[in-house]
C-alpha cells in the first residue's frame, strides 16, 4: 500500500499534471469532426476544456491526447500560452490515457479530464486538487442519480433494480496520486473511467459533490444544451 507523505505544510506537494483524452470519434454526436474538435459557442470543446483547467489555477501542465492525424493541427485550437503538450491517443479511452501518462513522469498528482466535459467549472477542478493536496489518493466528482436504473440481460429483459440512493453518476476531472494511477495502468483491463481501474487495486476512491455543468457532451441534445449555457453566460456577462 502506498504511503502518502505530506510535506512540511501538511499538504501533499508536487506538480499537478492534467491528462485530457480527446481522441474519441464521438459517433453519438453525429458530427463530421472528432467530438473534442466540435465547436460549442464557436470554440472547440477541447479549447474550452483546456481553458477551464487553466482558469482553475491549480494545474501545472496539460497533456492532450488526440487522434494521431490531428496532433499537428491541435495547438492552434488551444488558448494562447496554454502549458500543453499534444500527443497521439489510442483506440480505446484507456489506451489514450495510458499514452498520456507516459509523458507525465514529473507529476505528483494527475487529473484525468474528458475534453467532452467542456463546461466544467474551474471551481470543481480546484476542489478535486484540494482533496489530492490534503492526502486523498483518488477523488471523483459525483452527482446523485435522478432516474431509476435497471440492469438488463442481452435480450433486454430486466434482471434487477439497484437501490438508487446508493448510486452516483461520475464526472471528471478524476484526480489521483500519480503513483496510484500509474499502478492502475500497469494492468491491461479496459474501463469506462479511470477510478474503475484504481478501485481494482483496492485503493479507496473518495467522492466529492460534482457540478451539473460538468456534464459530458455526448448527443446532439447535449450540444444544444451546451450552446444554450454558453449563450446564457454571454448574456449575463453583458
Ligand atoms: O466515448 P466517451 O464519451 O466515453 O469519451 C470520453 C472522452 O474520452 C472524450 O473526451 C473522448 O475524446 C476521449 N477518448 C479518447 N480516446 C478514445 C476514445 C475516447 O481520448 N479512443
Amino acid at each position: 500500500m502506498t504511503v502518502y507523505e505530506p510535506d512540511g505544510s501538511g499538504r501533499n506537494a508536487g506538480p499537478v499534471i492534467a491528462l485530457v483524452p480527446a481522441a474519441g470519434r464521438g459517433e453519438r454526436l453525429g458530427a463530421d469532426a472528432p467530438k473534442a474538435f466540435v465547436p460549442v459557442g464557436g470554440i472547440p470543446m477541447l479549447g474550452l476544456a483546456v481553458g477551464g483547467l487553466m482558469a482553475a489555477g491549480v494545474v501545472d501542465e496539460i497533456i492532450i491526447m488526440v487522434p494521431a492525424q490531428l496532433v499537428e493541427a491541435t495547438a492552434a485550437l488551444l488558448p494562447p500560452a496554454a502549458p500543453a503538450r499534444i500527443v497521439a491517443g489510442g483506440a480505446e479511452r484507456t489506451d489514450s490515457v495510458r499514452a498520456g501518462l507516459a509523458y507525465a513522469g514529473a507529476a505528483a498528482h494527475v487529473l484525468v479530464h474528458d475534453a467532452a466535459r467542456a463546461l466544467t467549472p474551474p471551481d470543481l477542478i480546484a476542489r478535486v486538487v484540494a482533496e489530492l493536496r490534503a492526502g486523498r489518493p483518488a477523488v471523483v466528482p459525483v452527482l446523485p442519480v435522478v432516474d431509476t436504473v435497471k440492469s438488463v440481460d442481452p435480450a433486454g429483459i430486466v434482471t434487477g433494480t439497484p437501490d438508487r440512493s446508493a448510486l452516483r453518476a461520475v464526472q471528471t476531472p478524476q484526480g489521483f496520486a500519480a503513483d496510484v494511477l500509474r499502478r492502475a495502468y500497469e494492468h491491461p483491463e479496459s474501463a469506462t473511467d479511470d477510478a474503475g481501474l484504481v478501485e481494482r487495486l483496492g485503493v479507496d476512491v473518495h467522492t466529492i459533490p460534482g457540478d451539473p455543468l460538468a456534464f459530458k457532451i455526448t448527443t446532439p441534445l447535449d450540444l444544444r444544451l451546451a450552446e444554450a449555457v454558453l449563450d446564457g453566460k454571454q448574456v449575463a456577462g453583458r
